[in-house]
């Protein structure tokens, strides 16, 4: 599965991260809102792949869909600090709200602004729509539905043990250390592990279906951060 992926939204992410440290500091509030947000929309997007995985059971084969929904529902519990044989822990976004603290001095706001004054606010909402309309597949026959966002969400994993690991290393050069970015690193690869079983047991990581949501994240990710790379030239 792995041999699935190009390698651009490494490349991407890699260049932004490297020039993240040379942000001056007073653009962090803005800058972590923003990204923050493109954050939480997972939150909603692994919910909503559960649900079309679910949905396909008219086509889909009633063992195979109940193996994969118990093993993509794993990393999505994980970010709200559920996990399997552990005490509850605290969720990943009041880590982040945590994080925010510690990187700019003030609490995270409790709403997003509305419009589009905050740049990196825009992107991640703009990329937030893309990826939600990608997935909605509307109009193709709900099994493929259910493979494509199977695959999407495998990419989503994957890409986010580099893009982690990148993000740490980026921030803690910047000073700043938290218990959001730790936690991130710590699990991502479970994460991944969870979401690829997913796939195998519901079809196969071959299937034309999965392939072409695997680039097709991959696409996403690298748009994402080839926007807020441009963006940040534009204070370094
Ligand atoms: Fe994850």
């Amino acid at each position: 599965m792995e041999s699935l992926l190009e390698g651009c939204a490494r490349r991407e992410l890699d260049r932004f991260y490297e020039r993240l440290p040379s942000l001056p500091s007073s653009e962090r509030p803005a800058l972590l809102l923003g990204m923050g947000y493109n954050f939480e929309f997972y939150d909603a997007l692994f919910p909503l792949a559960a649900g079309r995985v679910q949905c396909s059971m008219d086509a889909g084969q009633y063992s195979r869909r109940y193996r994969a929904m118990q093993s993509l529902m794993r990393p999505f519990c994980s970010e709200f600090g559920i996990e399997a044989g552990r005490p509850l822990l605290r969720t990943h976004r009041e880590l982040f709200a945590e994080f925010y603290l510690a990187a700019t001095g003030s609490p995270h706001p409790e709403h997003y602004p509305d419009g589009d004054a905050n740049p990196w606010l825009a992107a991640s909402r703009r990329w937030a729509r893309a990826m939600e309309e990608r997935t909605a597949r509307l109009g193709a026959p709900s099994l493929d539905r259910a493979k494509f966002n199977l695959g999407y969400l495998w990419a989503v994993e994957r890409l986010s043990i580099d893009e982690f690991n990148a993000m740490r290393k980026a921030w803690n050069s910047a000073g700043v250390r938290a218990d959001y970015l730790d936690a991130h690193c710590a699990v991502e690869a479970e994460h991944a592990a969870a979401s690829r079983q997913a796939v195998d047991v519901f079809c196969s990581v071959s299937d034309p279906q999965v392939v072409e949501a695997v680039r097709a994240h991959e696409a996403d990710l690298a748009g994402y951060y080839a926007d807020l790379s441009a963006l940040l030239l534009t204070f370094v």
